[in-house]
């Protein structure tokens, strides 16, 4: 089965072709085609993703990146046709709609048997342009529409065993399982006792975790997205050894519940950094070192609480923020020292950050299941797991 996928719910329009094969103990997928173009250049100047700067750069970038994704698949054919009527569909998006109808005229179906588009969560102006798109492929092409959960986007791409960029696998994971999911809009544990069928276990109280990287980057400095930056300006003062000068706070870490708070954590630094405004740096990279444990030893603590409660088999990392390196390292440690028994898995950083290809695999799972549609509808509060 042949699945398209697009995901535009933030700053990255991406568009992935891939071909999914059953095996005896579980999935291959087949990259045939995966391309992305990241607005993070764009939004820096705002410290932030603006969503009418994300709309528009979706609507200019869509076509492209299905162009690319399908000349990377051999999939790309001309064929002249007349224009279609596709109602209202395009109503808000005129430069989408000049750009649809230009590829749409030339180009010939290509074989493939579904379009996955992330119809939530994320920014409602940013999803509507990805779904509106999808929806007008849908209907030309005569395919079905599969509207996927971005958060489960990031909780199967925790799932993939990738032997390179192309090649990757699901295995049929052990149950139940927890996801720890960590990205710039949210802090999740879910839980799937039963294949695709997610219960929450603790969440954050406020901020997300990647939204707290991303303010302490700005207080630091760093441009956005403050993340990358933090995790490098820590592994600075990490190899540089010796005392930390700085003590921040670890959040709830004994508190008895698996839920998160992260805005004290961020008021923390602000405080530290007006006091002693003047920081050389060293002691930047030793309080961006203190800032990354406290996040790390939080999330771990928590973690670990909702593997023995839950009595989780196996734990998977998902979200952007899991493309931290120390996150990754003290992960992998702490579940072999504490849990030794029990599986993690731990995808390749460029899986974890907003991406296509797990829009596709998480569409070849709901289709599937038979959930297809021939329209949808973007919905910026979706929800995963309800607890
Ligand atoms: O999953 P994602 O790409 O987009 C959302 O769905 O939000 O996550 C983006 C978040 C940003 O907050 C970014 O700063 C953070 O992930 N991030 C990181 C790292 N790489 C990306 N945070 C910490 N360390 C990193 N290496
Ligand atoms: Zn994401």
């Amino acid at each position: 089965m042949r699945i398209l996928a697009i995901e535009t719910s933030c700053d990255d329009t991406a568009v992935a072709l891939l071909e999914a094969t059953p095996t005896e103990e579980g999935t291959s997928f087949r990259v045939l085609g995966n391309s992305a173009f990241s607005q993070v250049a764009l939004h820096q100047e705002y410290g932030g993703v603006f969503p009418t700067v994300a709309k528009r750069e979706h609507a200019r970038n869509l076509v492209p990146m299905l162009v690319a994704a399908l000349t990377q698949g051999e999939m790309l054919e001309s064929d002249t046709s007349t224009l279609p009527d596709l109602g209202d569909i395009f109503a808000r998006e005129p430069e989408l709609e000049s750009a649809f109808n230009a590829f749409i005229t030339t180009t010939k179906k290509p074989a493939i048997d579904a379009i996955a588009v992330t119809h939530g969560p994320g920014l409602a102006p940013a999803l509507w342009v990805g779904v509106n798109f999808a929806n007008a492929l849908a209907r030309v092409w005569n395919i079905p529409i599969v509207p996927i959960n971005h958060m489960e986007g990031h909780m199967l791409a925790g799932l993939i065993d990738a032997k390179d960029k192309h090649e990757m696998h699901l295995a049929t994971p052990t149950l139940p399982l927890l996801g720890l999911l960590i990205s710039g809009g949210h802090t999740e544990l879910v839980l799937m006792k039963e294949w695709l069928s997610y219960e929450l276990i603790g969440k954050t109280r406020d901020d997300a975790v990647g939204e707290a990287f991303d303010k302490v980057a700005r207080m630091l400095g760093l441009p956005y997205p403050g993340g990358p930056e933090i995790s490098k300006l820590a592994d600075a003062g990490r190899s540089n050894g010796g005392e930390n000068p700085f003590t921040l706070p670890r959040p709830m870490i004994t508190e008895d519940s698996c839920n998160f708070s992260w805005s004290g954590l961020k008021t923390s630094v602000l405080y530290l950094l007006k006091k002693q405004p003047h920081l050389s740096e060293e002691e930047r990279e030793k309080l961006a070192e203190e800032f990354e444990d406290a996040v790390v030893e939080v999330l771990w603590k928590k973690t670990a609480r909702a593997i023995t409660q839950t009595d989780a088999r196996m734990l998977a990392l998902g979200g952007g923020v899991s493309a931290n390196r120390q996150i990754r390292k003290v992960f992998t440690e702490k579940m072999a020292e504490e849990f030794p028994e029990r599986l993690l898995s731990i995808p390749p950083a460029y899986l974890t950050t907003d991406n296509a290809v797990m829009i596709a695999i998480a569409g070849y799972y709901r289709m599937a299941r038979g959930e297809v549609a021939t329209t949808t509808t973007a919905n910026a509060n979706l929800v995963l797991a309800k607890a």
